[in-house]
C-alpha cells in the first residue's frame, strides 16, 4: 500500500487530485496536508472526508516540525507538492508571501523528505517528490512557437518567479544529492472547486450575478487551457513512470484569447440561464502589470514517454465546468462571502 503525502490538497487542483486517486486506487493511502487559507476549502473533499485512505491534517508546508512528525508517523513514498500561493495578481500585491510558502515551503518539504529517504546506500528507488509547477515559469511567447522542457526559465511575475525558484531547489536536489523527483509544468487548468479569483470561475459568477466582466488590457492574451481531470491523469503518470529527475510538460492544444473564452461562456448562460447575460457585460479595465501575452505547451515528451493524452476536448470540458458551477451554487456563494468581497473591491472597483 503505497502513501502518498499531498500538500495543497484543499485547494483547486490538490482537491480534484485526491477526488481522482481515491477513485482510480483502493490500495493506497493519502495524507492531505494542507494550511487551509483562503484558497483551501475542505468543502471540496466532503465526499472522502470518511474514506479510511485519507488523512486530512491542517498546517503549513514550511512547519519543518509538522512535516517531520508526519515522516515518523507514516512510512510516506510519495511527496507531491501542490501547495502554493497561485494567483498572479496577488503576488503582484503582496510577493514576499510567496516567496515563503512557494520557495522556502519547498525547500522544507525537500530538505525533511530527504532526511527521511536518503541512507548510506542512497535513495530507494520507489520513493519520489513531485514538484506540480506551471508553464508560467518559461515566460511569455510570441505569436508562434511553444515551450518544451529545455525552453530557458523566464519567469516575470512574482508568482511564476517564485515557482521558478522552487523548480531550481528541486532540481538542485536531484543534482546535488541524486534524490528521485520529478517536475511537472501545466499549462492553465479549468474545471470544478476552482476558487473565483481566477479567469473562468469569475466570469461564471460575475455573469450570474449580473456584474461585470473585468477584461484586462485588450483581451487578445493567449492562454492554453487544460481540463483539471487531464492534469491529474498526467501527474499519476509522472509519479508511476516519470524517469527521475525529469521535468515533464503537460498541455493539450487548446489556446484561447481571454475574449473567446469570457465569450464562450456569456454563450452558454445567454443560452442556458438567461437571455439578459450577454455582451454588455464585459468591461475592459487596466491591463495586469507584466502580463505575459501567450503561454503554449509542447506536450510531445510527456505523451511520447509516458503515454499520455488529453481526453477532455476544451468545448466539452467548459460547458461541463460551467454546469458543475449552476449546480453548486452553494459553493460559489461560501467561497465569496468573508474577504473575498474585500480582494475584489481592491482588484476592481
Ligand atoms: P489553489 O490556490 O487553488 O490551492 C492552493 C492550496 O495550497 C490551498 O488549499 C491552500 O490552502 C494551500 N496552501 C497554501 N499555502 C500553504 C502552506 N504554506 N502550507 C500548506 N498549504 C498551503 O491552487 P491550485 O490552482 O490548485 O494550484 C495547485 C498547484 O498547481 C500550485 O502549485 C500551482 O502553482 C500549480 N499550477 C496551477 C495551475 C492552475 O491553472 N491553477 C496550472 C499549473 C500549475
Ligand atoms: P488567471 O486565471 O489569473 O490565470 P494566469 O494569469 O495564471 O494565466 O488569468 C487568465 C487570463 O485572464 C490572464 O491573461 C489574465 C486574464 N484575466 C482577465 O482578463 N480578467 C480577470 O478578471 C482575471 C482574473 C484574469
Amino acid at each position: 500500500m503505497k502513501t502518498y503525502l499531498i500538500t495543497g490538497g484543499a485547494g483547486f487542483i490538490g482537491s480534484n487530485f485526491i477526488h481522482y486517486m481515491l477513485k482510480k486506487y483502493k490500495d493506497i493511502k493519502i495524507i492531505n496536508l494542507d494550511k487551509l487559507t483562503y484558497a483551501g476549502n475542505l468543502e471540496n473533499l466532503k465526499s472522502v472526508g470518511n474514506n479510511e485512505n485519507y488523512n486530512f491534517v491542517q498546517g503549513d508546508i514550511c512547519d519543518r516540525d509538522l512535516v517531520s512528525s508526519l515522516f515518523e508517523k507514516y512510512d510516506i513514498d510519495y511527496v507531491v507538492n501542490f501547495a502554493a500561493e497561485s494567483h498572479v495578481d496577488r503576488s503582484i500585491l503582496d510577493p514576499k508571501t510567496f516567496v515563503k510558502t512557494n520557495v522556502l515551503g519547498t525547500v522544507n518539504l525537500l530538505d525533511v523528505a530527504k532526511k527521511a529517504w536518503e541512507s548510506k546506500e542512497g535513495f530507494k528507488s520507489y520513493k519520489k517528490y513531485v514538484q506540480v509547477s506551471t508553464d508560467e515559469v518559461y515566460g511569455s511567447l510570441g505569436e508562434t512557437g511553444y515551450f518544451t522542457e529545455t525552453t530557458p526559465i523566464d519567469s516575470h511575475s512574482p508568482y511564476s518567479s517564485s515557482k521558478a525558484s522552487a523548480d531550481l531547489m528541486v532540481k538542485s536536489y536531484f543534482d546535488t544529492y541524486k534524490m528521485p523527483i520529478n517536475i511537472t509544468r501545466c499549462s492553465n487548468n479549468y474545471g470544478p472547486y476552482q476558487f473565483p479569483e481566477k479567469l473562468i470561475p469569475l466570469i461564471i459568477n460575475n455573469c450570474l450575478k449580473g456584474k461585470a466582466l473585468p477584461v484586462y488590457g485588450d483581451g487578445m492574451n493567449i492562454r492554453d487551457w487544460l481540463y483539471v481531470e487531464d492534469h491529474c491523469k498526467a501527474i499519476d503518470m509522472v509519479i508511476n513512470s516519470g524517469s527521475v529527475g525529469e521535468v515533464y510538460n503537460i498541455g493539450g492544444h487548446n489556446e484561447r484569447t481571454n475574449l473567446h473564452i469570457i465569450k464562450t461562456i456569456i454563450n452558454y448562460l445567454h443560452e442556458n440561464v438567461d437571455t439578459s447575460i450577454n455582451e454588455s457585460l464585459i468591461t475592459f479595465v487596466e491591463d495586469r502589470k507584466g502580463h505575459d501575452r501567450r503561454y503554449g505547451i509542447d506536450p510531445t515528451k510527456i505523451k511520447e514517454e509516458l503515454g499520455w493524452y488529453p481526453e477532455t476536448k476544451f468545448e466539452d470540458g467548459i460547458k461541463m465546468t460551467i454546469k458543475w458551477y449552476l449546480e453548486n451554487k452553494d459553493w460559489m456563494d461560501n467561497v465569496t462571502s468573508g474577504d473575498y468581497q474585500k480582494y475584489y473591491d481592491k482588484m476592481y472597483n
